[in-house]
């Protein structure tokens, strides 16, 4: 068994990191427009992105291309929430084009309605420390009005276990607030609850049938060798060995077994669990690297010397896609998309005017060879979605990460380069994972 014919090879991004016009057609500031100010390298502000806002028709255009099946991205909540309870029709339009773009290229939208922009409207309200699940909920409703007589994927939240389990406790992201563990429990079930009114409304709203999950960063431990004893010791390490705001099973086991672990116990109320727990038809999450190699963490031993990095000083791990993929579907018996996977590199536009990046050709040739493995074992994943699409705003790292498989010349009116890796994503796609190699030949570590 390989690759399904109908497989979702994608690419990924958000709102904040791509589009720009932060300001115009009636859109209003999130956190990050505002909050960034004093606290990103180089003080570099999300306010112009990519320019995606003006350069839609032009990214479509690449995409397809490439040959992309999919496409993942973010609605600016504020671009069509202005204000609270007020919709704006040329926000909404922004999207309804641009999904329609997508469509007549051949591409499938994948929607994420959070990636992290909150509307400053919303903050000022209290933001996450407060219960705006309603707000959240009138979000999702207009946006599945909007866009699900076409749309068929939809993803509530990216990543609660790095915008509050890191943002709210490393203070590293906006609202670049610190909290004890209280206002985190808080913090953690407004997000659950606006997951769970989300993924109703989206169902009572939805045009045709959709397809509704979320997109979790995966934090996996892999096996160090073939033992039972060995898979057993990371399967525990990456769940229930792990249960903090920052690990998968504090948010994955109530939204989507209906069970809260004991240490999130007290910060629930009765009856939220209800809500929380939604029907799901995928399990979206996000997977860069093992955590075998973080020092901090206590499962590992002595990391190998010189294995080899990306330009963010993530340890390149191949074999982590394929655990995970096993891991998860294990105990939650979802379908899954992987929703983000990809590296930063030390891209440049070289003398003869073209990006080449070999590392990155490498990275996904052999991180795809550990989705076909678990694919060949009947784990069902439909869809990857190569993080990113083109290089971005990297939050507080501002512009100097490159992630994309387009370069991005942003003093040089955002001018788009395919790097060679789109070119070799392109050959994997068109030959619909056919030519990738054996799993044990690509990875560094067991797999
Ligand atoms: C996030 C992206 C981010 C990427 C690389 C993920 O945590 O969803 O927004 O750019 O990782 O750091």
């Amino acid at each position: 068994m390989s690759f399904p014919k109908d497989f979702l090879w994608g690419a990924a991004s958000a709102a904040a990191q791509v589009e720009g016009g932060w300001d115009e057609d009636g859109r209003t500031p999130s956190i990050w427009d505002i909050l960034y100010e004093g606290h990103t390298k180089h003080n570099n502000s999300p306010r112009e992105a990519c320019d995606s806002y003006h350069k839609w028709r032009e990214d479509i255009a690449l995409m397809k291309e490439i040959g992309l099946k999919s496409y993942r991205f973010s609605i600016s909540w504020s671009r069509v929430i202005p204000q609270e309870g007020i919709v704006n029709p040329k926000g909404v339009k922004f999207y309804s084009d641009f999904v329609d773009g997508l469509l007549e290229a051949g591409i499938e939208p994948m929607i994420t309605l959070y990636h992290w922009d909150l509307p400053m409207w919303a903050y000022e309200k209290g933001g996450w420390e407060s219960d705006i699940s309603e707000d959240f909920r009138f979000f999702a409703k207009v946006m599945t009005e909007a866009l699900s007589d076409r749309a068929k994927w939809w993803i509530t939240f990216n990543e609660p276990q790095v915008f509050v389990g890191a943002c709210f406790t490393l203070g590293n992201g906006a609202p670049f607030k610190k909290l004890d563990e209280n206002g985190i429990g808080k913090v953690s079930r407004h997000v659950m609850l606006a997951h769970g009114k989300a993924v109703m409304a989206i169902r009572e709203a939805a045009k045709q049938p959709v397809k509704v999950g979320f997109a979790q960063a995966a934090k996996c431990f892999t096996p160090w060798g073939p033992s039972e004893e060995e898979i057993e010791e990371a399967r525990y390490h990456t769940m229930d060995g792990y249960v903090t705001v920052r690990g998968n099973i504090w948010w994955t086991d109530p939204m989507v077994l209906g069970q809260a672990p004991d240490s999130l116990k007290p910060h629930l109320q009765a009856g939220d669990l209800e809500i929380i727990h939604q029907p799901l038809d995928f399990f979206g999450f996000n997977c860069y690297q093992s955590l075998n190699y973080t020092e901090s963490y206590k499962f590992n031993p002595p990391t190998p010397r010189g294995l080899p990095l990306t330009a963010m000083n993530w340890r390149i791990s191949p074999e982590v896609l394929y655990w995970i993929a096993r891991f998860f579907y294990e105990r939650y018996k979802l379908p899954m998309v992987i929703t983000e996977n990809g590296m930063a590199n030390l891209d440049f536009v070289m003398m003869d005017g073209k990006v080449h990046d070999p590392q990155r050709c490498d990275f996904i040739i052999r991180y795809l060879a550990g989705v076909k493995k678990a694919v060949e074992e009947g784990i069902p994943i439909l869809g990857y979605q190569y993080w990113s699409i083109m290089d971005n705003y990297e939050w507080a790292e501002g512009y100097d990460p490159r992630f994309g498989i387009i370069f991005v010349d942003y003093e040089n009116d955002y001018k788009r380069y395919l790097k060679d890796s789109a070119y070799t994503y392109a050959e994997i796609i068109r030959q619909n994972g056919e030519n990738l190699p054996e799993a044990s030949a690509a990875a560094f570590n067991y797999i």
